[in-house]
């Protein structure tokens, strides 16, 4: 079990994460949830062992993740928010490196690298080097790299940005199953829709702050609202869309 105690991040004394706590068991998908700024990144960062707590713990089956964070890393397949790739490496390359820096066996990662090539299209574009992927290219790269070491802890930090309709598909079914194998999810978006559809628990932040955790079920039963995207607005929002939606268009022509 991944679990996150009393988690807290100031930045410049204000808090940016502020008292978070959750559990994540093998077959469950946290959908963590909140609008931009509201520090799901920088609990991303906490989990994935990036960044230090101001406050708090991350915890791996009751081992705090700090004894050993190697270890830790090397049981987790992180896809960061933003790609921050080697540009001058082919795709083939990049993914070469973060096995190898894996410790993964060398058969094993060029069979695993051609086949998750093709599987998500890229093969014909495996030597172009990473400059001139577009976006989603880019991210189905990082995906193949938190993959291919069938890591127990996947978390993605805004995983569908840039992916077209058709890979994010793919990538909705392909989260859902690692639940279904026992992995450990933690899922981070602001898009509520896909969310929905693919978790387990959902976690909404607003501010730093927690403001609601509960599995995908109890959410809308707490709320009395049918929709998720209603119990989520519930939580999270400070004006109604509508009335803000109509001063914005007010506010063009003032
Ligand atoms: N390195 C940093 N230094 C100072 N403030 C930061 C830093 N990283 C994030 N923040 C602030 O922390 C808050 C939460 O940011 P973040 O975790 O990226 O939110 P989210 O991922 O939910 O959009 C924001 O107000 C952001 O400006
Ligand atoms: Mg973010």
């Amino acid at each position: 079990m991944l679990e996150a105690r009393g988690l807290t991040k100031c930045y410049a004394g204000i808090p940016a994460v502020d008292n978070v706590s959750f559990s994540i068991r093998p077959g469950e998908i946290l959908g963590y949830l909140g609008p931009n700024g509201s520090g799901k990144s920088t609990t991303v960062k906490m989990i994935t062992g990036l960044l230090e707590p101001t406050r708090g713990e991350v915890l791996l089956h009751g081992q705090s993740i700090k004894n050993d964070l190697m270890a830790y890393k090397k049981r987790l397949g992180y896809v960061p928010e933003e790609a921050l790739l080697y540009p001058y490496l082919s795709g083939w390359e990049y993914l070469e490196f973060v096995g190898t820096l894996r410790g993964m066996e060398r058969p094993c990662l060029k069979v695993r690298i051609d086949s998750m090539l093709h599987l998500l299209s890229l093969y014909p574009h495996r030597h172009a080097p990473i400059s001139a992927y577009s976006k989603g290219m880019r991210q189905r790269i990082l995906l193949i790299a938190a993959l291919m070491d069938d890591p127990e802890i996947l978390v993605f930090d805004e995983p569908l940005s840039g992916l077209d309709v058709t890979s994010a598909l793919l990538f909705r079914k392909l989260v859902k199953q690692l639940g279904q194998r026992g992995k450990i999810i933690f899922y981070c978006s602001h898009v509520l829709e896909v969310v929905e559809k693919v978790c387990t628990h959902l976690l909404i932040l607003r501010q730093g702050k927690l403001i609601a955790y509960e599995s995908v079920n109890g959410l809308q039963k707490i709320t009395g609202l049918p929709s998720l995207e209603d119990s989520f607005s519930h939580f999270v929002e400070e004006k109604d869309a509508e009335v803000l939606v109509g001063d914005i268009v007010e506010a063009m022509r003032a």
